[in-house]
């Protein structure tokens, strides 16, 4: 029996995809640029099943056992399996087993990983090249965006070129040029009401998208700038104008879409404090109410005590920057 297990990253978007241009093909209307997570990750095994036989979607529980998956999440593996079984011309029924390294329905991004550990884990199934491009070409047939990034470690770009919308990700800087911390406050840890997808397509609705676009290409050359110079001050004002701008957008659709919580604004506004304070700190929201704070190791415990505290937070999730997908040689099965 191929039985192949992948472990994949999840990642949090510094300059956000907010609108596609293209659903089926899920392009999208602006580059987007992220810092891969290493602690937040999704493992996938897969083996081949007789012909004939009906595919078997798992869900490994955190107690360790493997339960048929929710209907939410069969129904977007099955999509994605779809797609990439059409692309490979490779009909195989599979027994796929899933699980996530970080709590479940916290609302912080399992897709990107889930699906890019998908993606791999197919790739590997049918004997092609797990490269990074080329996972995340694939992963990105899945719908989700964001889990194209995910196929690469540390800062990742896509498109790569912001001249061709349909382009390739590139990595920008691996993992060790600058490895940041990200403690994730989760602030709500229900599913969204409004997923990302919807969100995508209300976002030109919004009177401000035009100007938001116009203004990305500075916003992602200096965000770009400083992560090169790892200059923590210049991204912290990027990255925090760049997740309130992204949320402007969500909360001036027609209809509007709030993912903010009262706690997500407390948060804000003692991270920013904190940032006067002298700390390397800055903090940033993907489409949900969760806060990621970023900081350097070297104000990450103090970052921490000054924020532990915080009524409102359920839990604290404590990650940095990390490497892309890789296989492993112990299975959920
Ligand atoms: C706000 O369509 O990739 O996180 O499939 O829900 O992960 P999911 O979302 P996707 O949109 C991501 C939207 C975002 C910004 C980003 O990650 O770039």
């Amino acid at each position: 029996m191929k039985r192949i297990t992948v472990s994949s990253p999840s990642n949090i978007a510094l300059i956000k995809y907010w609108g596609m241009r293209d659903e089926q093909l899920t392009q999208p209307n602006n580059v987007s640029l992220s810092m891969t997570l290493s602690q937040c990750v999704s493992l996938c095994t897969m083996a081949p099943l007789h012909r004939g036989s009906n595919d078997e979607i798992l869900w490994k529980t955190s107690e360790g056992t493997l339960v048929p998956a929710s209907n939410s999440m069969r129904f977007g593996i099955e999509h994605h399996l779809g797609q990439l079984r059409q692309h490979f011309d490779h009909w195989q029924p599979l027994r796929i087993a899933t699980s996530n390294s970080f709590p479940t329905g916290a609302g912080i991004a399992s897709s990107a990983a889930g699906f890019s550990a998908l993606a791999m884990a197919f790739a590997l199934q049918c004997d092609q090249s797990s490269d990074g491009a080329h996972i995340s070409e694939l992963a990105r047939l899945s719908g989700s965006g964001s889990a194209a990034r995910s196929a690469f470690g540390g800062f990742v770009q896509w498109p790569g070129d912001a001249r061709q919308l349909a382009g390739p990700t590139q990595q920008f800087a691996p993992a060790h040029h600058w490895p940041l911390h990200d403690l994730i406050a989760v602030v709500d840890a229900r599913h969204k009401k409004v997923s990302s997808r919807q969100g995508h397509r209300l976002a030109s609705s919004s009177p401000f998208y035009q100007t938001r676009l116009d203004r990305l290409p500075e916003r992602l050359a200096t965000v770009r700038r400083a992560i090169l110079n790892r200059d923590f001050n210049a991204l912290a004002d990027a990255v925090e104008c760049e997740a309130v701008e992204m949320h402007m957008i969500a909360m001036t659709s027609q209809p509007p879409v709030f993912y903010w919580q009262p706690t997500t604004l407390v948060l804000l506004e003692r991270v920013r404090q904190l940032r006067g304070e002298g700390l390397q700190v800055c903090a940033t929201m993907d489409a949900g109410p969760n806060v990621h704070v970023l900081c350097t190791a070297q104000h990450r415990s103090q970052v921490f005590a000054a924020l532990r505290s915080l009524p409102g937070v359920i839990r604290w999730i404590f990650d940095q920057a990390g490497d892309g997908p890789r296989q492993l040689d112990h299975h959920l099965f």
